[in-house]
């Protein structure tokens, strides 16, 4: 199994380029089930992740090529509209076709995931909204059966003032699940309007995507949306002649911020959206670092590291997947932080890891304290999910001596090409494979 390697100490400089976002693409993915034109799409991240969604992609009946970094996307048919226990046991996320299936196909069986390295998460929310749609849901033997003839909003004529359609409400925000819902919704009957939805960047990029292909969606972004049943749509290449481009990862960019942050370094990152980083840079200034936000850039300039505390809230609160990064940064503060992980039960798998590199971490339920210390020791540590793997490499830069991380198939799964991207700015840093 490969591993990483790192000689901290070493500030960083230069410029990285910031790659499309994993969990914009996941879900343009599966929207591709919707239609049975062919797709294109660019900056699609080259991450494990995306290979596992390309395949399943394919055992559904999807021919994928790829030219000159546009992947090109087309189900003529569905061929199967399984997603068997082997693909979501890989990857979670394998839960978005299950929307797009039931649309298109009429019928979906989908094994149902378990908890993982973070949290329960369950998809009780998904299940319940599509059975509100008209699905009839059986789940038995671990796999989730669904069947509709046709998913039904509300009667509304488009655009009828007042709003009438079907009403979902989620109960708790979902990504994943409004997601799911907003696919769903765009080939039903009628008109159906999410509320409490997630305000994500990437519920927006999969709006524009399906608008893109003659879907009739509003609101994404704000907490309600409201989606307008069409007959059929189209592929994304047969409207525009360019292809769609997937947005930047801002998880990606907020790791490679903390990365300047927490070596002193002096970065530029190019083709991010700093308008999606918002409560990152508020909470960066305030530890001391230097942020200068352009259209599409943003120059980070490390400075010594002021304590700070804060929680974990859906968009446009501070970002779960953004928690453990911050965790490695607090651990070289000046002070006490306090962190409170309010998304997920069990994100904080990346403390124990930590704890070996010299950080004075202390747990109490979903909260954090972090004592910053002078400085952190190089150590073998053990990736124990995707955003624990990339703060052991944080830490890593900055520990005094050698960090061995283990299990870097985590890190795999979401960032690409990672230790090139560091060690063209400066790192000390290789794979050993
Ligand atoms: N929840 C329920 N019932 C549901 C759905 C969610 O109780 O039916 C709960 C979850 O257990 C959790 C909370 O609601 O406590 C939020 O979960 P959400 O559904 O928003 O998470 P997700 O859609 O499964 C996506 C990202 C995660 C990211 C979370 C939160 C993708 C593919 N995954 O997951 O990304 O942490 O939103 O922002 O978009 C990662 O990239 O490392 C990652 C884990």
């Amino acid at each position: 199994m490969d591993k990483i390697i790192i000689s901290g100490g070493k500030p960083l400089s230069g410029e990285i380029e910031i790659g499309g976002a994993k969990n914009a693409a996941l879900p343009i993915l599966a929207a591709t089930l919707l239609s049975s034109e062919p797709h294109q799409l660019k900056r699609v991240p080259k991450v494990v992740d995306i290979f596992t969604m390309q395949k399943l992609l394919c055992a559904m009946g999807a021919q994928i090529s790829e030219q000159d970094d546009v992947c090109t996307i087309e189900i003529k048919q569905i061929t199967s509209c399984e997603a068997q226990y082997e693909w979501v046991k890989t990857m979670r996320a394998s839960v978005l076709v299950l929307g797009p299936l039931l649309a298109r196909y009429g019928e979906a069986h989908v094994s149902l995931p378990g908890g993982c390295a973070i949290g329960v998460r369950p998809i009780n929310l998904h299940l319940t909204a599509l059975s509100k749609m008209g699905a009839e849901i059986v789940v038995e033997h671990g796999m989730i059966h669904a069947k509709a003839k046709k998913l039904k909003g509300g009667t509304s004529p488009a655009r009828q003032r007042p709003l009438q359609g079907m009403p979902i409400h989620f109960e708790k925000s979902t990504v994943t699940g409004t997601e799911n819902i907003m696919m769903a919704a765009t080939l039903a009957e009628g008109t159906t309007i999410l509320t409490n939805a997630a305000q994500e960047p990437e519920i927006i990029d999969l709006a524009c995507f399906l608008n893109g292909c003659g879907a009739d969606i509003t609101g994404a972004g704000t907490e309600q949306i409201v989606i307008h049943g069409v007959s059929v749509l189209s592929g994304f290449s047969r409207r525009g002649c360019t292809p769609y481009c997937i947005m930047p990862d801002r998880i990606e960019t907020g790791t490679f911020m903390v990365a300047a942050a927490i070596t002193g370094g002096d970065l530029m990152l190019r083709d991010c959206n700093p308008g999606h980083m918002e409560s990152l840079i508020r909470l960066l200034k305030k530890t001391g670092v230097e942020i200068t936000s352009g259209k599409s850039t943003l120059h980070i300039r490390g400075k010594a590291i002021r304590a700070v505390d804060f929680t974990t809230m859906p968009y446009p609160g501070f970002p779960t997947d953004m928690q453990a990064q911050m965790m490695a940064l607090m651990t070289v503060s000046n002070g006490l932080s306090k962190i409170t992980e309010a998304i997920f039960e069990s994100r904080f798998g990346h403390a124990a890891e930590l704890r070996r590199m010299g950080a004075k971490i202390y747990l109490e339920g979903n909260h954090a304290i972090v004592e910053g210390v002078k400085a952190l020791s190089g150590a073998p540590v053990m990736a124990s999910d995707l955003r624990a793997s990339s703060s052991l490499i944080l830490a890593g830069l900055v520990a005094e001596g050698e960090t061995e991380v283990l299990r870097i198939y985590h890190l795999d799964r979401g960032y690409e090409k990672i230790e090139e991207k560091l060690s063209k700015v400066g790192a000390d840093i290789r794979r050993i494979q």
